[in-house]
């Protein structure tokens, strides 16, 4: 049994009814109008996964019906198929252009419907899982804005990081998967802070060695927070060995060398560069070039000889000097 929804819009009722009969055997939910009148009061109600229309009919005719529907935000990338007697190539061509994503000629046989209409859900079950990610994604990145907002890091710390950690991981050669979930850890790192309370997060003085160990549990804290989330299972290590150094003189764990998650081991350089260079009240700003010396001097100490040799590369090719040059101007 399928479970899409298809609108089938044909003002010959016999036709109609033939087509609509043909996709209920195949398991559709089928939804019918005579015309784009009618199919756009039914779209008021209803989002259906693919459109098969007509193009010549009373009230308003198939090119309309697209065009009304691609002007809905929801329904940009609805498959639409239009379904015609006309063989007239120039409206084949007005098809096309217009965007449509097939053009059939009647009679069409159940074996080409079927088979177009399966293929053209396909597809389009594939676009709304690139756009769920997306939107998990910009979630996520709100989240993340939170902590910002409450003064817990620098503005543009996240924005920042995720770049710089995003070339390197080209550098190194990740895979899209690894990638991504590079991508997450860097954007939630510090999601754990929001969890220590504003007297320490934003105490202008030193820290006591309480305040310190409050400070010391946000990889802890933000790991748990994302661990329950299958998607992210494998950011929250990410998360939690941010602060790890390879000589295993971090925290949480003291962990050392290879035994921290790759990820983590990227991040700690980005995160103390981006630390390094952001303007903040109580600690010496270093430009660009002090701030990348400072990590060739505590490659094997605190970073990952590797990752710093990728750092070097970005810093080479100017990509690291990029993102703070576009940074300077934005307001
Ligand atoms: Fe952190
Ligand atoms: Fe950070």
């Amino acid at each position: 049994m399928n479970n899409e929804t298809i609108l089938v819009v044909e003002d010959n009722d016999s036709l109609r009814e033939g087509i609509c009969e043909m996709l209920g055997l195949e398991g559709y939910r089928v939804i019918e109008a005579a015309d784009g009148k009618e199919a756009i009061a039914l779209l008021q109600h209803h989002t259906p996964e693919l459109i098969l229309s007509d193009v010549m009919m009373p009230e308003m005719d198939g090119f309309d019906l697209y065009s009304v529907v691609r002007a809905r935000r929801d329904m940009v990338s609805v498959p639409f198929i239009f379904l015609t007697a006309r063989t007239d190539p120039a409206d084949h061509l007005i098809g096309r252009q217009l965007g449509a994503d097939d053009y059939l000629a009647k009679p069409v046989t159940r074996d080409e419907l079927i088979t177009v209409i399966r293929s053209r859900l396909n597809r389009y079950s594939q676009v709304r899982i690139a756009q769920l990610q997306q939107a998990y994604q910009t979630s996520l990145t709100i989240l993340a804005g939170a902590i910002e907002a409450r003064g817990a890091v620098v503005q543009g710390h996240i924005a920042h990081m995720t770049e710089m950690a995003l070339w390197l991981a080209e550098e190194l050669r990740w895979n899209e998967r690894a990638i991504n979930q590079l991508r997450f850890g860097a954007i939630l790192h510090d999601i754990g802070k929001l969890h220590v309370p504003d007297e320490t997060l934003l105490k202008p003085g030193p820290l006591n060695e309480v305040e310190w160990g409050l400070i010391r549990q946000h990889p802890v804290v933000g790991a748990e927070m994302v661990r329950g989330i299958p998607f992210l299972s494998e950011t929250s290590p990410i998360i939690r060995y941010h602060h790890e150094a390879w000589d295993g003189s971090g925290y949480p764990d003291g962990l050392s060398e290879l035994t921290i998650p790759a990820g983590a081991r990227i991040l700690a350089v980005v995160d103390s560069f981006d630390a390094m260079v952001s303007e903040r009240v109580y600690a010496p700003l270093f430009t660009l070039e002090e701030a990348y010396e400072e990590i060739l001097r505590l490659s094997r100490a605190r970073y990952d000889p590797e990752v710093v040799a990728a750092f070097t590369k970005a810093w080479q090719r100017g990509k690291i000097q990029q993102i703070y040059s576009q940074s300077v101007s934005a307001p």
